[in-house]
């Protein structure tokens, strides 16, 4: 077959849900990918920053696979051997009482939601049915019809009606709007991503995270923080909301100046080492144990299989230095591409953090000038996709070494001085 014979079939059997870029991939490894042509392509993309271990990492598929042999089920009706120990790890390094583990990062921030209504009424004693949860415009949290009721991009929620009720969109990047919002004693919660990935990874100014965090405190509302995306290493440090971190040991450092601690933290993608869903919500006894037995679950949620990949998956995090490896290379990326391209008529701001990064395309946001570009980038061995109209991400696997990204760089900047607008 050829790749357009795969093309066709998907097409032809498959929901029409997403817009692929026409390459058909049939193997991994590390920040490689290859197609079923034999054509090898830098993975800029990441399976949307899953896969920050590299693809198939060998430690990861040994536990997955072991583990699968062993044991890949029990559902929660039993206990298992490595649900408490994937727990204990995620709340010690985090630092935080408890951990529930689901699959989805949409289902993490489910539970998340429920967590902070619960909370609200149980401890913070909001009347019934009043609770009230602050998000931010431009927010992706997944695809639910509750997560889609508050977002403010017509293409997750038109059709979808009628909205979940109970929820705020406030201005990104806004202390006094944030301020505007907690005078309402309801508030139960604000729900925000500390670099806003699916909207074009924007990088809120310094200080508004932990002044949203200091506010929500001192309001008595819980500060969640989205770090699906995020979290993991992707940005330099194990979590976004970390700060300046060094990351070193088996801990979080948590720098007083700069450490921002989320009431509740939510995290998926690259916790599944790129090879199989886990997502986890963590936060101390008050909120956790709110939620009482039969009241919220999954049937997979926090099988053997997830639980064990993904402590091997942070191991590799923490032994292989990804955060530190991401911080700098970040670094380099940004220098790179606006030296090299910083007065090309296309290329507008280059901004991101660690190896979660964007470039804005100077072309309208309907156009398809950024979709063009990253076919041409494609045929020069590098894939990545636009987020959002003329918006290119680009966030490779951690493990890429220096010359690999060099040469990734020379690729992408090739593409972008070649290109010309059709
Ligand atoms: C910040 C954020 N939250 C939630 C999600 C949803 O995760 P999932 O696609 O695993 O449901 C995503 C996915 O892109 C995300 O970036």
């Amino acid at each position: 077959m050829k790749p357009h014979d795969y093309i066709a079939r998907e097409d032809r059997f498959g929901a029409h849900n997403y817009h692929p870029l026409p390459v058909v991939l049939q193997r991994g490894e590390g920040p490689y990918v290859w197609d079923v042509e034999g054509t090898r392509y830098y993975d800029f993309l990441s399976a949307y920053s899953a896969v920050n271990q590299g693809h198939s990492h060998p430690r990861i598929v040994g536990a997955l696979v072991d583990q699968a042999r062993t044991l890949a089920l029990t559902s929660r009706a039993f206990y298992n051997d490595q649900l408490g120990a994937m727990e204990e790890a995620l709340a010690t390094r985090f630092g935080y009482d408890k951990v529930l583990a689901m699959n989805s990062g949409a289902e993490a921030v489910e539970t998340a939601l429920k967590l902070a209504r619960r909370w609200a009424y149980d401890v913070k004693g909001v009347p019934d049915n009043q609770a009230l949860i602050l998000v931010a415009s431009q927010n992706f949290h997944g695809r639910t019809s509750t997560i889609v009721s508050f977002s403010s991009d017509p293409d997750s929620y038109g059709g979808f009606g009628p909205a979940m009720p109970g929820f705020q969109i406030i201005p990104y990047d806004d202390l006094a709007a944030l301020d505007a919002a907690l005078a309402n004693p309801n508030v139960a919660a604000f729900l925000v991503e500390p670099i806003q990935g699916e909207a074009g990874v924007y990088v809120p100014t310094e200080g508004y995270i932990s002044g949203a965090a200091a506010r929500c405190k001192a309001a008595n509302v819980l500060f969640m923080a989205d770090e699906i995306q995020t979290g993991i290493g992707r940005t330099g440090a194990w979590l976004a909301t970390c700060g300046a971190c060094s990351c070193s040991g088996g801990r979080c450092e948590r720098d007083p100046q700069t450490y921002v601690r989320a009431d509740v933290l939510i995290l998926g993608k690259a916790l599944s080492g790129g090879v199989y869903p886990i997502s986890a919500v963590l936060a101390d006894d008050s909120v956790m144990l709110t939620i009482k037995p039969g009241q919220h679950g999954s049937t997979f949620g926090g099988n053997p299989v997830a639980a064990r990949v993904a402590q091997v998956a942070l191991d590799v995090v923490e032994d292989e230095q990804l955060m530190q490896r991401a911080r700098r290379q970040g670094e380099h990326f940004r220098a790179t591409l606006r030296r090299e391209l910083g007065s090309h008529p296309l290329v507008g701001t280059v901004r991101g953090r660690g190896l979660l990064n964007a470039v804005v395309i100077h072309s309208p946001a309907d156009s398809h000038v950024a979709w063009d570009l990253c076919l041409a980038m494609a045929a020069e061995g590098v894939l990545a996709k636009p987020t959002h109209g003329n918006i290119i991400r680009f966030a490779p696997p951690l493990v890429l070494t220096d010359a690999e990204l060099d040469d990734a760089l020379d690729r992408i900047v090739r593409s972008v001085k070649k290109f010309r607008v059709s």
